[in-house]
Order: structure tokens, then C-alpha cells, then sequence
């Protein structure tokens, strides 16, 4: 038996109303709010979303507490074991790891349309020599509804399968054309003989003058890493997915929507952000310097992959990562000095006082960046490997929403400017 209470009572405007209380599977409990307004004219006041569960969903639980996190019930640590981004993508999408025969046919989606549209190749001339890959990348994307249309709602004639499949295998192509684009080499395209996370590898650093040979140590290592992205229930991007989505447009313009989102430093640009930090702490020697930069409330300085919303404990994804990516090195015999700095600046924030009140851990985001590094994958591409790991989360709580009755998201606020009298 359940000791959670039916109602909350709340007592305003000298009335007291019941509210009613939902409790999910693992114990989350929640007051309903919904008819609040309705019934006392009062909105609830929550910027930034610090206190507020936005939806229901199946998809992924995380506990910040514990440092738990699962996909769909099934712990994170099994489904890196699994070795498989593919599987864990269909698991994300459809509910349930695939049978052989549901693997071999998401398997054949995923090739027949890796292939980018030839015309859409000749955009990439267009950007400026420099441009940001996230920023081609969500252009890209959008324009994707141009060259597949019927992915609007109510006008849907594609089935989600194939909507899915293309985005998943065709955002990769994209990825690796707009590296290629910016190194001035030959673009390289996908190969139907090689698995998801090889064939990337492949169109990345194969060249018509030095053909490349995927390592297996390579390939298993780029899997975790997309295993680990791949969804992270209500986050920014997946917020701004499924605020985009509920006002029905097209699946495409919804998911460059949570690519943008994603881009930002605060969330996925933090990879990025990451590396420099680390190579300026190195060049500067003083790592106590930049801890009580980080410190400083008067200082913009943050110390970039510390710190999570949710996890209040160290972030079960940055756990395995800082593991696979001593490892890798090791197994690789790669030297990067700024994995030792990295280790430096943990133990220094973690023996301090200031991150200790404060929970602040390092996130997922603090080793990924050296294990890139160590795959050979540029400083700017990042936050695109993110996103391609992020995608199947993206379509799954996309799916979900849709199928969910969702009706438009779209909050109150509380207007504090000039009345009619102060004009
Ligand atoms: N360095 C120094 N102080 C920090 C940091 C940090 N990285 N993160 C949080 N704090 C402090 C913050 O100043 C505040 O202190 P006080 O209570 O004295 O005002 C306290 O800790 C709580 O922080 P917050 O900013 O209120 O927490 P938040 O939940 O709004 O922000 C965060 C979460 C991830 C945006 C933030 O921790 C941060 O900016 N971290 C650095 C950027 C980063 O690594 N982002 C990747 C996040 S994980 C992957 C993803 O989502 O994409």
C-alpha cells in the first residue's frame, strides 16, 4: 500500500482546494496542478522548469540522488555491455531491445537511407569557411523537410519507421560531409557493409591517398559514448523537442529545434567548452587558480562538465566514461597530458568545500572530450557527436508526445510591466 495522499490541499484567496496527487513507477510524486487556475485564478510561478514535471513518460528514468539512470527499465551499466548503439537506439524508439529480426530489418532502414540527397550535398558549398558544424548541421536538418515532405503531422503519410531510420542514419552522413566540407578533402560516403558507429568512423578519416581500417578498440568505445548520450529524459533540447513538436510541426523542423538547444554551452556545447578549459589550465599550470575562478560569484567562470541539474551525486554516465577512457588511451597507447590535468582538477574540486555544499560533481560531459580527442574526432565536432548520439532520444520522447494527446505547450507568466495608468 501506497502511504502517498490522494490530494494536496492547498488553501488560497480564503478558499481550500484538493489537488489531486500522482505518483509515477519509481516513487515520483507530483501535485496536480492543471485545473488551478480554473478553479482559484491562481497560476503557479516555477522559471526554469526547477520544480515542475512537464509530462508523463516511459522513456528514461533518472534518479540525481542515487545516480541512477535507465532507458526504457534497463540500467545504463547493462546497456553499455551491450556494446550495441544501434540496439539501444531501437530500444529507445520502440519500447523494447529488437528481436534478430527486428535488428536486421532497422538495420536495412538504416542503410537504404544513409545516402544524402545529392542536391542537399551542394549546400554545404554555401556556408562560410568556418561556420560552426552545429550550425550547418540544424540547417541541414530543417532543410531535410523540403527534400521528405509529408512528415507534418496531419499530413503524415510517411510511416515513423522510415522517418526515424532516415534521421538517425542520415543526420551521421551529414555529420561526417560537413567535416570533410571543412578540411577541404573529398566527402566519403556510407557503406552498407559496415555497422552504424564503423561506417562513421569510416566517412570521417578515410581519404582516396591513405585508405582508413576502422579498429575494433575504436568502434566499441565510439558505441558507449553514443549509448551513454543517448537520451536524458526532460533535458533542454529534449524540452525544446517536445515544445516544438506540440504546436504539430514537421518532425525535421522539431528535431533542428533541439539541435539548436543542444548547441548551447550550458548543455551539449559543454564538451567543447570542456577541452579548452582544460588546455588553458594546463598552458597556466595552476589548477587552485581556476578552482577559485570557479569559486569567485564575481568571475563568468564556470568549471565547464561539473555540475548537473538532477545529479546531485557524481553522474553515472561521467562514472563509465572516465573508465573506457583511461582504457582507451592505454589500449591505444595514446599520451594526453590533458587527461592527468582533468584528474587534477577533480580531485581538487572534490576535496573543496564550495563543490561539496553544492553537489557538484563532474557530469558527462568532463571526460567525453578526451576520449574524442583520442578518436581523432576535432574539437568543433563535439557537440555534433552529441547530437547524433541524442537523436534516438529526441524521436523517442517526439513519438511518445504525439501519441500522447499532447495539446500545445504554451505557459503563463507573470506580467510585471507598465499599467495602463503608468503609460
Ligand atoms: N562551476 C562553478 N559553480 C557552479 C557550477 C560550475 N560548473 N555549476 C553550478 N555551480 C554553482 C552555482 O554557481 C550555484 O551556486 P550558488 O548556489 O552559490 O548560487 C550552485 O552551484 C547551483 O548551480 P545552478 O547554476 O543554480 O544549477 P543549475 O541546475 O541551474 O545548472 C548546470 C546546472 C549544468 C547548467 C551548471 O552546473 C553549469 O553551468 N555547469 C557547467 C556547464 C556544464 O558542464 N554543462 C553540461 C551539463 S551536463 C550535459 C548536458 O546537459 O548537456
Amino acid at each position: 500500500m501506497s502511504n502517498v495522499p490522494e490530494y494536496a490541499i492547498l488553501k488560497v484567496g480564503g478558499r481550500e482546494i484538493k489537488l489531486p496527487v500522482v505518483e509515477g513507477t519509481e516513487g515520483e510524486k507530483a501535485i496536480d496542478i492543471a485545473g488551478l487556475r480554473k478553479e482559484t485564478g491562481y497560476v503557479t510561478l516555477d522559471p526554469s522548469f526547477m520544480n515542475t514535471a512537464a509530462c508523463f513518460s516511459k522513456i528514461t528514468f533518472v534518479d540525481g540522488e542515487q545516480g541512477i539512470l535507465r532507458y526504457r527499465g534497463i540500467p545504463i551499466e547493462e546497456l553499455v555491455k551491450l556494446g550495441s548503439f544501434v540496439k539501444v537506439a531501437y530500444l529507445l524508439v520502440n519500447g523494447n531491445l529488437p528481436t534478430p529480426e527486428q535488428s536486421r530489418k532497422f538495420s536495412q532502414l538504416l542503410n537504404v537511407n544513409s545516402l544524402l540527397h545529392e542536391d542537399m550535398r551542394h549546400f554545404f558549398d554555401h556556408f562560410p569557411q568556418g561556420a560552426h558544424p552545429m550550425h550547418i548541421l540544424s540547417t541541414m536538418i530543417n532543410a531535410l523537410a523540403a527534400f521528405y515532405p509529408n512528415v507534418d503531422l496531419r499530413s503524415m503519410t510517411e510511416d515513423i519507421d522510415t522517418s526515424t531510420a532516415r534521421l538517425i542514419s542520415i543526420v551521421r552522413t551529414m555529420a561526417a560531409v560537413a567535416y570533410k566540407k571543412s578540411i577541404g578533402e573529398p566527402i566519403v560516403y556510407p557503406r552498407h557493409d559496415l555497422k552504424y558507429c564503423a561506417n562513421f568512423l569510416n566517412m570521417m578519416f578515410d581519404s582516396p591517398v591513405a585508405p582508413y581500417s576502422v579498429r575494433p578498440e575504436a568502434e566499441r568505445v565510439l558505441n558507449i559514448l553514443f549509448i551513454l548520450h543517448a537520451d536524458h529524459e526532460q533535458n533542454c533540447s529534449t524540452t525544446a523537442i517536445r515544445t516544438v513538436g506540440s504546436a504539430q510541426v514537421n518532425l525535421y523542423a522539431t528535431i533542428s529545434a533541439g539541435m539548436s538547444a543542444l548547441s548551447g554551452p550550458l548543455h551539449g556545447g559543454a564538451n567543447q567548452e570542456v577541452i579548452e578549459m582544460l588546455k588553458m589550465i594546463e598552458a597556466d599550470g595552476n589548477v587552485k587558480k581556476y578552482i577559485n575562478m570557479a569559486k569567485d560569484k564575481n568571475s563568468p567562470f564556470r568549471l565547464m562538465g561539473f555540475g548537473h541539474r538532477v545529479y546531485k551525486t557524481y553522474d553515472p554516465r561521467a562514472a563509465i566514461i572516465k573508465k573506457e577512457c583511461h582504457a582507451f588511451l592505454q589500449a591505444m597507447d595514446i599520451q594526453d597530458s590533458l587527461l592527468e590535468v582533468a584528474w587534477e582538477v577533480e580531485k581538487a574540486a572534490l576535496e573543496d568545500e564550495y563543490f561539496i555544499t553544492r553537489n557538484l560533481y563532474p557530469n558527462v560531459d568532463f571526460y567525453t572530450g578526451i576520449l574524442y580527442r583520442a578518436l581523432g574526432i576535432p574539437e568543433d565536432m563535439f557537440t555534433v557527436m552529441f547530437a547524433l548520439a541524442r537523436l534516438p532520444g529526441w524521436i523517442a520522447h517526439w513519438k511518445e508526445m504525439i501519441g500522447g494527446n499532447t495539446k500545445i505547450v504554451r505557459p503563463r507568466q507573470i506580467y510585471i510591466g507598465k499599467t495602463l495608468d503608468q503609460i
